[in-house]
Order: structure tokens, then C-alpha cells, then sequence
């Protein structure tokens, strides 16, 4: 599938065939797509644990459920719980060293091993990696664990595969997946192969582009041009809106053959 609709394809899917395994060779596409994104100091901050949800026990299955993903959790046949590493910093001068090594951090930057030992190290990174300032290491892993997150996320709709992220209980699991202290548990991406039609309804809504992107400063809305509307259209990434007038009727039918309430 093209890029573009890939991202038009991907939304939060809640109807999993739950009685359908997922090929393990999707699941580690959806890893490899997770490795491949940009990561601050090439430092990691994504760390993931491929669960298979028939592995879990009924009582664990059941703790780790919240109000608002109670469902989604049962339904799904796969569940990859996401943690940001907060300690990825530590052994960022190597890998930064690597990157100068293989040519991605140049001198025509000001990169080199000097720079690095003497500048960027003790200012800059030392301090993030001894968790001295909380915030900033917050904001990396975020950001980063999310880029991955996300990448993940692409590949398996690529893969004909329904994705949604999802809140889950950790404590429950806490002896189960054996997670280092120093991983911060995120939400749980759950995978499976959509029992709803992929277009689960429509694309769902969205604020438009105007309302939350800027143009040199906030306030000035960054104009969308009709033009490049109707090609992202002709490409599939823009959809059509949620609800498709099936959308009731797709629930009901749904509702019934899982036997829940309508
Ligand atoms: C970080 C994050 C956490 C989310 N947690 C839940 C959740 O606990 N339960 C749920 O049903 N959906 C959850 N979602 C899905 C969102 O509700 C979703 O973005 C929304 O339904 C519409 O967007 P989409 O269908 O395009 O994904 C989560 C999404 C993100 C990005």
C-alpha cells in the first residue's frame, strides 16, 4: 500500500476477530518498523513486550482491563505493552560516537568525538542520563516512544492488521512481564485482525488543519490549499468522514455476534 493511505486507512480499531491468530512474522515487522524511527542520541527509549492474550491467565486478563479498554483488550489476540526507558540516556556518548562513525554526524556540523566528550556529554546529556531534570527526559521519551509507537502502528495496517492503543492496569502484570524499574509502562498496542470493516465507520473527526498548526506564530492559522486537499484525497489519506450511514447497523450486527449490549 502507498504511504498516504496507509495513514488515510489507520484508525483505532475495537472489533478484533478474536478468535484469529496473528502471524508472528507481522508482529515482528511491526518491531522492526518500531526500531527504524528516529530516536534522540539514537538512544532507544522504546522497549515493548509481545504478549500473546490466550498466554495470560482469566484473573490477570481481567485485572489488567480499565473501564475504557476493557473490551478492546479481550477482543485483541496480541498485545504488545509499550514502556519508555528512562534511563536511554546513559551510554548516549558511544552511540552518538557511532553515529559520528558512520557518517550520520559530520564535522560540517561541528560533530566530533572531542565535541561530543567535552561539549555535549557533561552539559547536555550527563545531567539527563543521572535524571537530575526530570521533565526534559519526560519529553524525549514521549516523543520518542511515540514516533515508534507509531511506525508500529503504520506497519500493521499496512499488514491488513487493526491496531489501537489502549490504557491498561499495570500491576497486575508487573511479575508477568518482569519489566526493569526503570521502564515506565505506556499503553498496550493491541493487534488483530479487524472483525469490523476496515473502515470501521469513516475517518474519525479531526479538528481542521487551520485550528491547530501555525505560521510563524500562533495565531496565524497555517492555510490549508484546496488543492493539495482534493490530491491527499485522490491518494486516499483523507477519507471519508465518520459516521459512513452503515455505521449503526455495522454495531448492531457486530453487538450481536459477540453477544453484547446494543
Ligand atoms: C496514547 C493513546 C491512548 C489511547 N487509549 C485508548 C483507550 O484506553 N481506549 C480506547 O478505546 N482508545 C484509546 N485510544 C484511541 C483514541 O481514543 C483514538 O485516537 C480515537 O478513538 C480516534 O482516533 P483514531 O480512530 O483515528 O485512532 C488511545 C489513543 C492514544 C494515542
Amino acid at each position: 500500500m502507498e504511504y498516504k493511505e496507509v495513514v488515510g486507512r489507520r484508525r483505532s480499531i475495537r472489533y478484533f476477530q478474536s478468535w484469529r491468530p496473528v502471524e508472528r512474522e507481522k508482529i515482528q515487522i511491526m518491531l522492526e518498523a518500531a526500531r527504524l524511527a528516529s530516536c534522540a542520541v539514537n538512544a532507544s527509549f522504546l522497549k515493548a513486550i509481545v504478549v500473546f492474550r490466550d498466554d495470560l491467565d482469566r484473573d490477570t486478563l481481567d485485572a489488567l482491563k480499565t473501564p475504557v479498554s476493557a473490551l478492546n483488550i479481550e477482543l485483541a489476540p496480541v498485545h504488545i505493552y509499550t514502556f519508555a526507558d528512562m534511563s536511554a540516556y546513559r551510554g548516549a556518548q558511544p552511540r552518538l560516537k557511532q553515529l559520528i562513525d558512520v557518517g550520520a554526524l559530520t564535522a560540517t556540523h561541528g560533530w566530533s568525538y572531542k565535541f561530543v566528550d567535552e561539549f555535549v556529554w557533561p552539559n547536555l546529556l550527563k545531567p539527563l542520563s543521572e535524571g537530575s531534570n526530570q521533565a526534559p527526559v519526560a519529553a524525549a521519551a514521549g516523543c520518542d516512544a511515540g514516533i515508534a509507537i507509531c511506525q508500529a502502528m503504520l506497519a500493521a495496517v499496512d499488514e491488513g492488521l487493526g491496531v489501537c492503543l489502549s490504557g491498561f492496569v499495570y500491576e497486575p502484570l508487573k511479575k508477568i512481564l518482569n519489566a526493569p524499574e526503570q521502564w515506565l509502562p505506556l499503553w498496550v498496542l493491541l493487534v488483530g485482525y479487524p472483525a469490523e470493516s476496515w473502515e470501521a465507520g469513516g475517518q474519525r473527526p479531526r479538528p481542521p488543519l487551520e485550528e491547530s498548526f501555525f505560521e510563524g506564530r500562533y495565531g496565524k492559522p497555517f492555510k490549508a490549499d484546496p488543492k493539495v486537499t482534493e490530491q491527499l484525497k485522490a491518494a486516499k489519506m483523507i477519507q471519508r468522514p465518520a459516521p459512513l450511514p452503515w455505521r449503526k447497523q455495522e454495531i448492531q450486527a457486530l453487538a450481536r455476534m459477540f453477544g453484547l449490549p446494543e
